[in-house]
């Protein structure tokens, strides 16, 4: 059997963590594991859990730890995590990362490398609110730096793309300001257990994701 490979994308908002975790999901074939993208199906869903998040995702602001921790480890049991996952936006808090190693413990199955990407602020804004999103399969797309084959539609599924209501300039400002507070501890966090590695995340899709695999 293969090694497995299990990693975790720590960044500010809009750094690139999405993209590049699909690429390496893909690269690997393993799991993509995205509280954001996890929390915004229940928001659609209007599941009990949807609508308690709702408000303040829009605010920029984060989800109490014990349900997104709740969420996480539900979905690192599932089979399909043996070969390795890659999460992306968790966690975000010293609670949540205590508690992932928890989870992996109980697992027997320790993270083995995290990948902090480093966007400068002015560029992350830009990215964020050129940002849209597909209503149907939620590809990624960026109005001027990776824009779709034909305008407001995905080019994989064909479904309308939007704007998440999170990606306006004040809330992804105020999403910086969480992520300075809340999250970017974890950067000596993971750096005191040896296992973070700065990937330099402002150039091109393709020259980061070669960078993120050197990292690995
Ligand atoms: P989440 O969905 O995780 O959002 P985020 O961390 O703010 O990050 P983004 O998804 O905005 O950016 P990204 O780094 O994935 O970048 P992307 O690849 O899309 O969280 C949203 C909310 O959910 C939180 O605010 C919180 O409320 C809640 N939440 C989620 N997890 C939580 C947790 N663990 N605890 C508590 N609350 C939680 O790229 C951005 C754009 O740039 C795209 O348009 C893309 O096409 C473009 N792009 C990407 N790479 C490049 C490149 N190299 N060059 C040019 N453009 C690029
Ligand atoms: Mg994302
Ligand atoms: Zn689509």
């Amino acid at each position: 059997m293969e090694k497995a490979v299990r990693l975790c994308f720590l960044g500010p908002p809009g750094a690139g963590k999405g993209t590049q975790a699909e690429m390496v999901s893909a690269h690997f074939h393993i799991p993509h594991i995205s509280t954001g993208d996890m929390l915004r199906e229940a928001v659609r869903e209007q599941t009990e859990l949807g609508k308690r998040a709702q408000a303040i995702m829009e605010r920029g602001e984060l989800v109490p730890d014990d349900v997104v921790t709740g969420i996480v480890r539900e979905r690192l049991e599932r089979a399909d995590c043996r070969p390795g996952f890659v999460l992306d936006g968790f966690p975000r808090t010293v609670v949540q990362a205590n508690a992932l190693q928890g989870i992996l413990e109980d697992l027997h199955q320790p993270l083995e490398r995290v990948l902090n990407l480093i966007v400068p602020d002015d560029i992350i804004v830009l990215r964020s609110t050129g940002r849209r999103v597909c209503r149907q399969c939620g590809a990624n797309y960026h109005l001027v730096f990776n824009p779709p084959a034909v305008p407001d539609r995905c080019d994989l599924c064909g479904g309308e793309l939007y704007q998440r209501d999170d990606d306006r300039e004040a809330t992804v400002r105020r999403r910086l300001a969480v992520y300075a507070e809340q999250t970017a501890p974890l950067v000596d966090y993971y750096r005191a257990r040896g296992l973070l590695r700065d990937v330099d995340g402002n150039a091109a899709v393709d020259t980061v994701f070669t960078r993120v695999l050197a990292a690995i």
